[in-house]
């Protein structure tokens, strides 16, 4: 019996036999020989037909086996390095074929390319597509690349809950659902206040799941669930802060760069823009990045960029201000010192200024913008409580989060990483959607 064997591994089993069980993905005939795609989820084979190797009813519907049916093929595994494929290099050839189905002739996504509504109302389907699964394997690799660090450098684990009593990242993005006799509860902006109780436990945590906003932003960098991972360590302040995003992002990027090439080639990506991410990342203040934005802005002479790039200080950066700024580096940077009035009530002022805050957003480069942002949180209870009724946030919602500045209060700070940003920017792909299997947006919940 051959032995089963996934695409992946092809390259240990040249000159042996070995099944394979997967879907055809694409068809070409030549006369006696049929090449057929076949892809198993780790990766995409060419698999061979050769008339005289197979029964002639059998050769028969090879010959007919329409895309996505589902199969089972036995037979020689050989180097050639023409073979198309991913990882490529190899083929397999079929001297046994069991079909599982043919698949219907009507598929819907055919390998031409389609529009953007017609690929989303498909996106059953069409993650099944090459494009697609390439970069679903790199969210697949950020995934287990951010477990792996921040395991690795003693972060505990602690999910925090979905359903949640009060915002903590602003009212306006806030999902309501109903809750029994309690009157309503919201999904989850963040994990952030929970990581804050369970640091006083753990020392240094993280929480990694679905997110929710309910932003009425159509831009291609929101999506209305999206995963985010945060990390709160105690006893660490915005430098210290910085020092972890730079860890962090440095290894996911070395690990999609080695375990990702091929999924990276599919796509286009030039990986020396990629492996130019080493730390340390380039820092400048909010101060630096205003001066810098009002000077281009005077200096530009196109009206309507001008009106585009319009920046004083106390703005917040929008997406065509994120877009100039990381064009000065090949690198991530990292702003840091917002207005306060921007940002959450939990930042920690800056000493001696007020107005402005212990916060820290990372922007990653090509354009892409804000990927991880982040802050040093006000420790002091008094000071918090403050900041808490100067915002109008409902006290009574935040008692068990200020009883945290009243039993053994530290310095501590934390960060959010948008999965889907990050898996965007290291793909090189336009729009955020594409960056998680069932995308959520202002304008889809289906499928
Ligand atoms: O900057 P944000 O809103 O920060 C927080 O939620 C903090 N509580 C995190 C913390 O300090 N623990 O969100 C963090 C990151 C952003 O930098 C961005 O990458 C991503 O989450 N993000 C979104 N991604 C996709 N769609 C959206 N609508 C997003 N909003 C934020
Ligand atoms: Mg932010």
């Amino acid at each position: 019996m051959a032995e089963q064997i996934s695409v992946s591994h092809i390259s240990n089993y040249a000159g042996r036999e070995a099944t394979i069980k997967g879907w055809v993905y694409n068809r070409t005939d030549k006369g006696k020989l049929v090449f057929l795609l076949v892809r198993d989820g780790s990766g995409f084979l060419q698999c061979v037909a050769f008339k005289g190797d197979l029964p002639p009813d059998v050769f028969e519907k090879v010959m007919r086996l329409p895309q996505e049916s589902s199969v089972i093929i036995t037979g020689p595994v050989r180097e050639d390095k023409r073979a198309p494929g991913i990882p490529g290099g190899y083929e397999l050839g079929v001297r046994e074929i069991e079909i599982l189905q043919e698949a219907g002739l009507d598929y819907p996504m055919s390998l031409k390319d389609h529009g953007p509504d017609f690929a989303l109302d498909h996106r059953h389907l069409w993650i099944r597509k090459k494009s697609q699964w390439a970069i679903l394997k790199v969210r697949v690799k950020v995934m287990s690349a951010v477990r792996e660090y921040l395991d690795g450098q003693g972060f505990f684990n602690l999910d925090t809950p979905i359903l949640t009593p009060a915002a903590a990242e602003g009212t306006t993005t806030l999902f309501e659902t109903p809750y029994f006799d309690e009157g309503f509860a919201y999904l989850a902006q963040t994990g952030q206040l929970y990581n804050e109780a369970n640091i006083f436990s753990f020392g240094k945590v993280y929480c990694f799941g679905p997110t929710f906003r309910a932003e009425k932003s159509k831009t291609r960098r929101h999506l209305t669930e999206f995963w985010m991972l945060e990390p709160d360590p105690a006893f660490c302040d915005l430098e210290g802060l910085m020092e972890v995003e730079e860890g962090l992002i440095t290894h996911i990027v070395q690990s999609v760069l080695r375990d990702c090439e091929a999924e990276l080639k599919h796509l286009g990506r030039e990986v020396s823009k990629l492996k130019a991410v080493t730390a340390p990342f380039p820092r400048m203040t909010y101060d630096e990045a205003a001066k810098y934005l009002i000077e281009l802005g005077k200096g530009e002479t196109d009206p309507e960029r001008k009106e585009l790039l319009k920046f004083e200080w106390g703005m917040d950066f929008g997406a065509p201000h994120e877009v100039e700024l990381t064009k000065l580096n090949d690198k991530p940077l990292f702003i840091y010192g917002y207005p306060s009035a921007v940002k959450a009530f939990y930042m920690e002022p800056w000493p001696g200024r007020p107005e402005v805050c212990k916060s820290v957003d990372l922007l990653a480069p090509e354009g892409y913008g804000e990927i991880c942002g982040g802050s040093e949180r006000v420790s002091d209870h008094e000071a918090l409580l403050n900041r808490i009724r100067k915002e109008g946030l409902p006290e009574e919602s935040f008692k068990w989060y200020l009883d945290l500045r009243k039993y053994g209060s530290v310095p501590h700070s934390g960060f959010g990483m948008g999965v889907e940003r990050v898996v965007t920017w290291l793909c090189g792909i336009e729009h955020i959607r594409e960056a998680i299997p069932f995308p959520r947006t202002i304008k889809r919940v289906y499928p």
